[in-house]
């Protein structure tokens, strides 16, 4: 998609290969020559004839403080290249039912759209049988994990005034010396942020003694239910490894970390503590170990690790070339240094959550895609939801934009 010797600042350049990319990807079912693979939901690999088909259906498990808001705006991104209907939250609401477990009319319009969504990725807690009433049979299913040391880190911080475990404690370590000082039974409802919080997201109960029988079969289970599972620690490896899965292009996986902290909020860890959370988390702390090794296993049967290095670096390049031709600061800023309001990502307890301000001078085309790029979680649910649905009540943090593309795609059939 990119043209040779395409010096990275000029805009010109961008127009050109914004261009050249939608004629690119104006057929939709064109063929492309590279290797395809399917995780089979058993776990095993396959590796299908070329050629390979773009993967429109697809569910993602978003899980809290993991990188996902990120990969959420991927999601939606693509989605609206390619008109696919999105599995929204109903009504004003801006997650699909959390923290209850989900269930299919919490989607906007069910009852009307049947099974015919193809994307779902706003927060829910999972639940197999009530999403594939949702999603068509052939939908992959993903999710991403985070080492459980830091996010549990990350969740005390965002969450501080909300849990209350969290909120009776004076900091993380004090936390993590004497927990269940903190954790009360009364609470659990509002303590899922305090233990074990991915165990809960993928459905299962965050309490639940540990016993090695238990885990193995959660485990097993969750093999079942997804496809892939990415890690949050390797996530430019994880877009790369997306992209071949689902057979995307690079720039459909090119990203602006969004959501992320100023580091002046991230509090130091002491070593007991690091030590104390694989303890405290040993459901989430398993599951992580579990699908890293799954996780580099399929990498090095797949796309092997030279050509995984290779492509990241590509992948890096053109966010660094994105980031130049969108951004004025050319970095995510504190919250009080975002100029367009609109764009502020929703701020939570101690976290000072970064955004970003873009160019001035970017022209129409350019402008969208690069606004896109940076709108944060609540506002693109909020714009998507009110260009899917237009005859319903806006929901709050409601954007208004021009549409992405004048002329939009056809809906392709299910693949
Ligand atoms: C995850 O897997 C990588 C590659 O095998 C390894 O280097 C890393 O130590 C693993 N992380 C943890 C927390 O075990
Ligand atoms: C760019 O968009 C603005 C506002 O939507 C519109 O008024 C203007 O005519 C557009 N410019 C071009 C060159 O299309
Ligand atoms: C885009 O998708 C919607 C359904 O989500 C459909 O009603 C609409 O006709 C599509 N637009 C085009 C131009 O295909």
């Amino acid at each position: 998609m990119k043209s040779p010797g395409c010096a990275s600042r000029h805009i010109k350049c961008l127009i050109v290969n914004l261009f050249l990319g939608l004629i690119f990807l104006s057929g939709f079912y064109h063929a492309k020559n590279k290797s395809f693979l399917i995780l089979k939901s058993h776990g095993e690999l396959l590796i299908p004839s070329m050629p390979c088909r773009a993967k429109t259906n697809v569910m993602f498990l978003k899980t809290h403080k993991t990188a996902s808001s990120t990969l959420l705006n991927v999601m939606f991104r693509f989605a609206e290249r390619y008109n696919l209907t999105v599995a929204l939250p109903a009504a004003h609401h801006v997650h699909l039912g959390y923290p209850k477990t989900f269930l299919a009319h919490f989607v906007e319009a069910f009852q009307a759209i049947g099974q015919n969504y193809n994307i779902m990725c706003n927060h829910l807690r999972f639940n197999p049988s009530e999403v594939q009433k949702v999603m068509a049979a052939n939908t992959f299913y993903f999710s991403i994990l985070r080492n459980p040391i830091s996010l549990l880190e990350s969740s005390y911080t965002y969450y501080k005034d909300t849990v209350p475990a969290f909120r009776l404690s004076k900091d993380v370590n004090e936390y993590l010396a004497s927990p269940m000082k903190y954790y009360h039974p009364e609470d659990s409802k509002k303590n899922i942020y305090a233990r074990n919080i991915m165990w809960f997201d993928f459905g299962y109960d965050n309490n639940a003694q540990d016993n090695k029988k238990y885990v193995q079969a959660v485990l097993k289970e969750i093999e079942q239910n997804f496809h892939l599972i990415l890690i949050a620690e390797y996530f430019d490896e994880s877009m790369i490894l997306l992209k071949h899965v689902l057979c995307w292009d690079l720039d459909d996986v090119i990203y602006f970390k969004l959501n992320s902290r100023s580091q002046d909020t991230v509090q130091t860890l002491t070593l007991e503590s690091k030590e104390r959370i694989k303890v405290w988390c040993s459901l989430d702390w398993q599951l992580y170990l579990h699908f890293n090794q799954s996780f580099w296993r399929t990498i090095e049967e797949t796309i092997g690790l030279k050509k995984l290095e290779k492509e990241v670096n590509h992948l890096r390049m053109r966010q660094k070339e994105l980031m130049e031709t969108c951004l004025s600061d050319q970095k995510a800023v504190e919250k009080d240094r975002i100029q367009n309001k609109a764009l502020l990502p929703f701020q939570s307890g101690a976290a000072n959550i970064l955004g970003y301000n873009l160019r001035q001078d970017l022209d129409n085309r350019t402008l969208r895609t690069c606004q896109r790029m940076v709108m944060p979680e609540l506002q693109y649910t909020s714009y998507l939801y009110a260009v899917q649905h237009p005859h319903k009540k806006r929901k709050p943090f409601g954007l208004s934009l021009p549409a992405f593309q004048e002329k939009k795609t056809q809906i392709p059939p299910p693949n």
